[in-house]
């Protein structure tokens, strides 16, 4: 819609230009060489010299990510004595040389811009576009309110901050408003009402990602009935959405509210949606996201204008069956239907009469059934993503008739047999094919083909056997690829180093065999960032080139059979935030260096291996470390003074070993340690109480067991542990939050020795079995949530508190204590058996996750990858970016490059 202001206030000139000088003809401004005012051309250059030029979206190295058109600096062609009338971005009134236009979108301009700003004398502007600049969170200045002439304002994305100025409301001439996605500002009720009651000429307003907490819905009904354009996004209203009827103009209405808990925080009532749907008559792009439409009943979708050409429904709580009435609109593009987990039924036949569809999400429902064949039909498609239902039957053959897709998204459904062998090439636009999480068997296609466009390849989680087909070499542009979770019988697939772009490499959980080869000149996987090669059937030695990568973020070895010592070259990789190759038969000592070679590693597991010597001393101030394991090895002598430096450690893990040393109370100062696993070692000694600065504050999973401990029980640590009963704890499982790899560690439940694979932040032991502690627990009546306490096998006395959970816990928690009494009578219930359960589950599923939404920066324009995971993108200055390009909010015709 920007062209349709552009072309009004275009228009408007062109009026003014005619009847101005037909008023007033004057004999030299006309024919002077200079067309423009030279105080204007002055306050334009000051202007200028308030900002410097820079690139502000990503300070990484995917700089190369930006889903717009390529920005650059139009201010640079601004030279003095020259007629700023030519310069980029600014237009002139002819006659009397006026600046009436500013237009510097995407211009890497960087400053503050306060209130005395030259710009503020170009006051016969009446069009100005600052968007997509970073202005340093400057105070939206009231003197925007002078600009009286102002149509057309777009400072959208442009880093302005504050409080929302009143003045902004004197501009009553504005046809079109656009202060999106300046995260930092804040609007309240009465400027609200004021801008909704004066902006009367008003056609677009586009307030998404202004932060309009303050706002009562009920001020929308004060919005113009001009309003042709309303996107309202991310603002943070709540309460019920009101009768906006009255907007019938409406062209087009985005509608996005944040949805948590499982819920929305907005509602609409099914009258209130029936009378906007049946008002809307010339709507063409609806969509709405987060907003609770349970009462809604999908037949009032029917209502909706015949002209309609994007609808999306995200997140609204549909209910039953898939609104097949939608059909009947035949202009639609896109159709976009996700997230609406009671949605449920067939997707219709009907569907395939679309002809027009280019866009087509219909993910996370609870679709069941086949995939309808009609949609094949609709050879337009771009993009079919059907991802998170409960489809069943085959893939077609026939999809490869949908030659100009870019995305194909079938994963997580129950789809199976075989994967048809066309798929390999069947679209030269396929950017991202993703089957994974299905049933299907048989081989992986080999049709791969030279020009391929592939960049995303997943088939993780199936049961695809044999080999990996050598064609996939001929995916030049491939980025990631993920054939994790199958049963491929091969050996390393070393041709993938030829691969140039290959950042992604995930191959876990199959049968591969043989020897990792490293890359070579010609196998170079020169880009790998993220290695994974987890729970197959490997063996030999860790080749030394692969610590030439330099690249790696993430390098997982674990559970295969790789022998020989752990190098010291792994020390070069100084990117690495994952270094995992446990569940090895490793062996050698552990080299010193791991212990600070990288600023950025989060997590270090080498536990289950052959690993003889000393744990490293080198933990070093500034360690990034979270999750530090070393379990299961023949580890001795002392627990180092150094890993106290690891500030950010929240599970360690030194269990069965054979470390010798008194109990490392200096751990206590780790104020994040969340698990302290010590079990079957020789430590020996008093387990020491807290004092103020050794607290254990946050542990929440303590076992000693199995060690030479003496003396009384700690129970002053107990009472520490109470803290995290009171915090507001979700039901999650610990991971490392940038890279979605879950924590593990090997606890004894049910008497078995388990690795949990996941760990329940909800999860709570203690576990003392086999010292020989002594003395009373009646202090501990109040650990009320407990769910594996264990101190069987040591020297207690008294009676075990009575009436609270300590009662429920298995005989085998306490005995063998000769002087304890009061034994539970009542068999264990506790929800230790379900954590059990849920620890052998779900071995199937992803460790780490890379979904393409998250993975396809900026795919609403042109699939710009820049390889950018999900955090990468959260972790730029404005995070609505990640939002607006995961869900997929652009026309799909910008997909064309
Ligand atoms: C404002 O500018 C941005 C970036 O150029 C553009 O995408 C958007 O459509 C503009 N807003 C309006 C209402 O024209
Ligand atoms: C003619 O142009 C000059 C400079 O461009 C300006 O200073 C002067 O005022 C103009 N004269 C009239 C009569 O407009
Ligand atoms: C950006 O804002 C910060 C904080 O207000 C200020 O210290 C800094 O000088 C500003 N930089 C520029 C270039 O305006
Ligand atoms: C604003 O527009 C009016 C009417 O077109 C015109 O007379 C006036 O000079 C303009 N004001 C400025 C500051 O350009
Ligand atoms: C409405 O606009 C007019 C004309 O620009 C202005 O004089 C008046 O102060 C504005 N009213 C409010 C409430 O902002
Ligand atoms: C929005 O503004 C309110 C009120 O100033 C503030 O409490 C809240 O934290 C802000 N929300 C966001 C997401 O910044
Ligand atoms: C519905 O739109 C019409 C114009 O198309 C308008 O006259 C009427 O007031 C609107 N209804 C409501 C309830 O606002
Ligand atoms: C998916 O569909 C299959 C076959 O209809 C059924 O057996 C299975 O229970 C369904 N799964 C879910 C999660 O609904
Ligand atoms: C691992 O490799 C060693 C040495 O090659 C071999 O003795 C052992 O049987 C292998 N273990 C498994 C589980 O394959």
């Amino acid at each position: 819609m920007g062209w349709l202001a552009r072309f009004l206030s275009f228009l408007l000139f062109h009026l003014y230009f005619h009847a101005s000088s037909s008023l007033s003809f004057s004999f030299n401004s006309s024919f002077s060489a200079m067309l423009c005012q030279h105080d204007q051309s002055l306050a334009l250059l000051q202007f200028k010299k308030t900002f410097s030029i820079r690139i502000t979206y990503l300070h990484s190295p995917w700089e190369s990510y930006f889903p717009y058109p390529k920005p650059y600096p139009k201010t640079e062609s601004w030279k003095e004595s020259t007629d700023c009338c030519s310069w980029d971005g600014i237009t002139c009134d002819l006659e009397t040389g006026n600046v009436i236009g500013l237009h510097l979108s995407n211009s890497l301009l960087f400053g503050t811009i306060y209130s005395n700003n030259p710009l503020f004398f170009l006051l016969h502007l009446q069009s100005l576009d600052l968007s997509y600049n970073d202005f340093n969170n400057s105070h939206l200045s009231p003197q925007f309110g002078q600009f009286f002439n102002l149509t057309y304002l777009n400072l959208s994305s442009s880093n302005f901050g504050g409080e929302f100025p009143s003045e902004i409301s004197y501009l009553s001439g504005l046809v079109s408003l656009d202060l999106s996605l300046n995260d930092f500002l804040i609007l309240e009720t009465t400027i609200f009402n004021k801008l909704a009651q004066n902006l009367t000429q008003l056609q677009e307003l586009d307030l998404s990602f202004v932060n309009m907490s303050l706002v009562a819905p009920s001020s929308l009904m004060n919005l113009s009935s001009s309003l042709t354009y309303l996107k309202l996004r991310y603002c943070g209203l709540h309460g019920k959405i009101p009768d906006i009827s009255h907007l019938s103009k409406l062209v087009t209405l985005h509608l996005s509210f944040v949805y948590s808990y499982g819920r929305s925080m907005i509602e609409i009532k099914p009258m209130t949606f029936d009378r906007l749907v049946r008002n809307l008559t010339k709507i063409r792009d609806f969509r709405l996201r987060g907003v609770n439409m349970s009462m809604v009943a999908p037949s009032s979708l029917m209502n909706l204008s015949s002209s309609l050409s994007s609808l999306a429904l995200i997140l609204c709580e549909l209910q039953g069956k898939f609104p097949d009435n939608i059909i009947q609109r035949p202009n639609l593009q896109l159709l976009y239907l996700t997230d609406n987990e009671h949605l449920t039924g067939p997707i219709p036949v009907q569907l395939g009469r679309l002809s027009c569809l280019d866009y087509l999400d219909l993910s996370n429902n609870k679709l069941h059934g086949p995939i309808p064949n009609s949609i094949f039909k609709l050879v337009d498609l771009t993009v079919l993503i059907l991802s998170s239902n409960n489809l069943t039957g085959e893939a077609s053959p026939a999809t490869c008739k949908l030659k100009s897709l870019q995305i194909l998204d079938l994963s997580n459904n129950s789809l199976n047999g075989f994967i048809p062998q066309c798929l390999g090439n069947f679209s030269n636009n396929l950017s991202v094919l993703h089957l994974g999480m299905n049933k299907f068997h048989g081989t992986i296609p080999e049709t791969f083909s030279v020009g391929s466009s592939l960049r995303y390849l997943n088939f993780n989680g199936n049961q695809l056997q044999r080999k990996i087909p050598l064609s996939i070499s001929n995916c030049r542009n491939l980025e990631i690829l993920d054939l994790g979770n199958n049963n491929i019988d091969d050996s390393f697939p070393h041709f993938l180093g030829t691969l140039s772009k290959l950042q992604i490499l995930i191959l876990k959980s199959n049968k591969l065999h043989g020897l990792v080869k490293g890359p070579t000149a010609n196998y170079s996987f020169s880009k790998l960032r993220i290695f994974d090669l987890s729970r197959n059937k490997l063996h030999g030695p860790i080749p030394n080139s692969i610590f030439k990568l330099v690249d790696l973020t993430v390098l997982i070895l674990s559970s295969n059979n790789l022998t020989g010592e752990a190098s010291s070259a792994a020390c070069k990789l100084k990117s690495l935030q994952i270094l995992d190759l446990s569940n090895n038969s490793l062996n050698g000592f552990i080299p010193q260096c791991l212990g600070n070679f990288s600023k950025s590693l989060s997590v270090l597991h080498l536990g289950m291996n052959k690993f003889h010597g000393t744990i490293p001393e080198t933990f070093s101030v500034g360690s990034s470390l979270r999750y530090l394991n070393f379990n299961g090895n023949q580890l001795q002598r002392k627990i180092p003074l150094s890993i106290s430096n690891c500030r950010n450690l929240e599970i360690l893990d030194l269990g069965n070993n054979n470390i010798d040393d008194s109990f490392p109370h200096f751990l206590g100062t780790l104020s994040k340690l969340q698990i302290l696993i010590l079990k079957s070692n020789k430590l020996h000694g008093l387990v020491k109480g807290p004092t103020a600065n050794y607290s254990f504050s946050k542990l929440r999973i303590f076992d000693l067991s199995r060690n030479m401990f003496s003396g009384p029980l700690p129970a002053e640590y107990f009472d520490n542990f109470k803290a995290m009963v009171n915090s507001d704890v979700k039901m999650e499982y610990m991971r490392d939050p940038n890279n979605s790899y879950d924590y593990s560690v090997s606890l004894t439940l049910k008497g078995l020795e388990i690795e949990l694979v996941k760990i329940q932040t909800l999860l709570t032991t203690i576990d003392l079995q086999y010292s020989t502690l002594t003395g009373e627990f009646e202090q501990l009546v109040d650990l009320t949530f407990l769910q594996v306490f264990r101190v069987s096998h040591n020297r207690l006395e008294g009676p075990i508190p009575e009436g609270n959970q300590f009662n429920t816990f298995d005989n085998t928690s306490y005995e063998e204590n000769l002087g304890l009494c009061g034994f539970p009578l009542e068999k264990c219930n506790s929800r230790e058996s379900q954590q059990s359960a849920a620890s052998k589950e779900d071995d199937s599923e992803s460790k780490i996750g890379f979904g393409w939404k998250a993975v396809l920066a900026g795919y609403g324009c042109g699939l710009i990858f820049g390889i950018a995971m999900g955090y990468v993108v959260f972790k730029t200055r404005n995070p609505a970016w990640f939002v607006r390009m995961v869900e997929g909010f652009q026309k799909p015709k910008r997909f064309k490059n």
